[in-house]
């Protein structure tokens, strides 16, 4: 099992370039299913979701190449009549894929999310939507099978904003002629990323970015070509590095709006934060760092749950007490019992953790329970005295392309054992 070992009290300087999001990669490598032409997408970050998804899209008769940071994903061959009954086994449950499989082919099936780390994933909201679009839904054997019998263009209401949710509906959409409008949409910018993305390979959806979404169905596509937004949970977590280090490093290719709830934090905090260059930004940490009476994760626009985690280490040695509240999952608190074999100081009720600032964290030997866990765990080590090893890294390796490289990078001296 690879792990990451990190000697705490490094400073870091230099610049840092922000990649491609992963939460916009994969809808949009979801989304290339539904055109059967050629898709060209720059900027993707080559994690072991994306190479995961990229070895469906192959399985389902795609051609795929990948050159560099771009991904050409060909999807005139796929051919429906793979969707066999074996090989839905296999795919199980990528459902993301369910909605573009579904605009394509007329039918999928998917299955609940496994196990997640993140505790319970429903797709209660995925399914209600597909019924109320004409789909006929038939839960067996732990399968879910999606037929599009009668295929209706109509006002969705979501019960939450989830972006998931959302993103399947415009997917399944594409497919129907006719307007299907979501009311309650998800906002997060990966929103509008897939709609630009949409739009470009034929579709006419509007409104992303606001709770209503408009989507006209249309029967044709064209080849496209496309650059994603920079992932802003990456941004959060290196701007989190300069701010626990008390460095100054220059972060590169940021979305400074997609990023807003981010830098109002830290600079709540006493990280003095600036514009450089166009989508540049100079962050600066400080060796005591401002507690923040409440923290709540909410939906786009407000602090994303992604970045809660890194956040808990950052106020794990603030100057004071911080509350910490997350709103969206229920079990996303699994890198607080490590923090505390660092040394923190925090007890958690529910979705609530009070965070006692303490001056210093020490390495230990720490895992990490899930993605954003880990990255905030690797942070901690930048600030603990002494090593930390991270255990279970594949986890880390989900969203960061080389968390190692791109720290290294800034002259912390971090290194990954095979
Ligand atoms: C997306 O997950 C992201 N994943 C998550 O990022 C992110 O944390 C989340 O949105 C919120 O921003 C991808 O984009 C691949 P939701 P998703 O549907 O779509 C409940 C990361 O670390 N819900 O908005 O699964 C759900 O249980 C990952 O990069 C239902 O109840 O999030 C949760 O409590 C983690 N029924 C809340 O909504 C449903 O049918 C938010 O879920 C669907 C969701």
């Amino acid at each position: 099992m690879s792990k990451i070992i990190v000697a705490g009290g490094k400073k870091l300087e230099g610049e840092i370039r922000i990649p491609g999001a992963k939460n916009t990669v994969l809808p949009i490598l979801a989304a290339t299913l539904i055109s059967g032409k050629k898709s060209v997408i720059h900027d993707c970050p080559l994690i072991s979701d994306v190479k995961l998804t990229l070895e469906i899209l192959r399985q389902l008769g795609c051609e795929v190449a990948i050159e560099g940071n771009s991904i050409t994903v060909d999807s005139s061959g796929f051919d429906c009549t793979i969707l066999t009954e074996e090989w839905m086994h296999k795919m199980r449950s990528s459902i993301i894929l369910t909605g573009a499989i579904l605009s394509r082919c007329g039918r999928v099936r998917t299955s609940y999310p496994g196990g997640c780390e993140l505790g319970l994933r429903p797709i209660d909201l995925h399914i209600k939507a597909f019924k109320d679009m004409g789909v006929r839904v038939e839960e067996q054997f732990g399968y879910i099978d999606c037929i599009m019998e009668h295929p209706k263009p109509c006002d969705i209401h979501l019960g939450f904003p989830s972006v998931g949710a959302t993103e399947n509906i415009m997917l399944a959409a594409v497919g129907i002629k006719g307007t299907t409008r979501i009311i309650n949409a998800a906002k997060e910018p990966e929103i509008e990323d897939l709609q630009v993305f949409l739009n470009a390979i034929g579709a006419k959806v509007r409104g992303a970015g606001t709770s209503v979404i408009e989507i006209q169905g249309v029967g044709s596509f064209r080849d496209a070509e496309h650059t994603v937004i920079p992932d802003r949970i990456v941004a959060a977590t290196y701007m989190a590095a300069a701010a626990i280090t008390a460095s100054t490093v220059e972060v590169a290719n940021v979305n400074t709006e997609h990023i807003s709830s981010i830098i109002a934090a830290l600079r709540e905090m006493g990280v003095k934060i600036c514009r450089t260059r166009r989508n540049s930004l100079v962050v600066s940490g400080n060796a005591r760092l401002q507690p923040l009476n409440i923290l709540r994760t909410t939906p786009y626009p407000g602090f994303p749950t992604d970045a809660q985690s890194v956040f808990t280490t950052l106020l794990s040695v603030a100057d004071g007490t911080s509350i910490l509240i997350e709103s969206i999952f229920d079990q996303r608190f699994k890198h607080i019992d490590e923090l505390i074999k660092m040394g923190a100081d925090i007890t958690v009720d529910g979705r609530t953790a009070v965070i006692k600032g303490v001056e210093r964290l020490y390495g230990a030997k720490v895992n990490a329970p899930d993605l954003r866990s880990g990255a905030a765990l690797v942070i901690a080590g930048l600030r603990a005295d002494g090593l930390t090893t991270v255990d279970e890294i594949s986890h880390i390796e989900r969203g960061y392309e080389d968390i190692v490289r791109d720290l290294s990078s800034l002259g912390a001296e971090i290194k990954r054992i095979d």
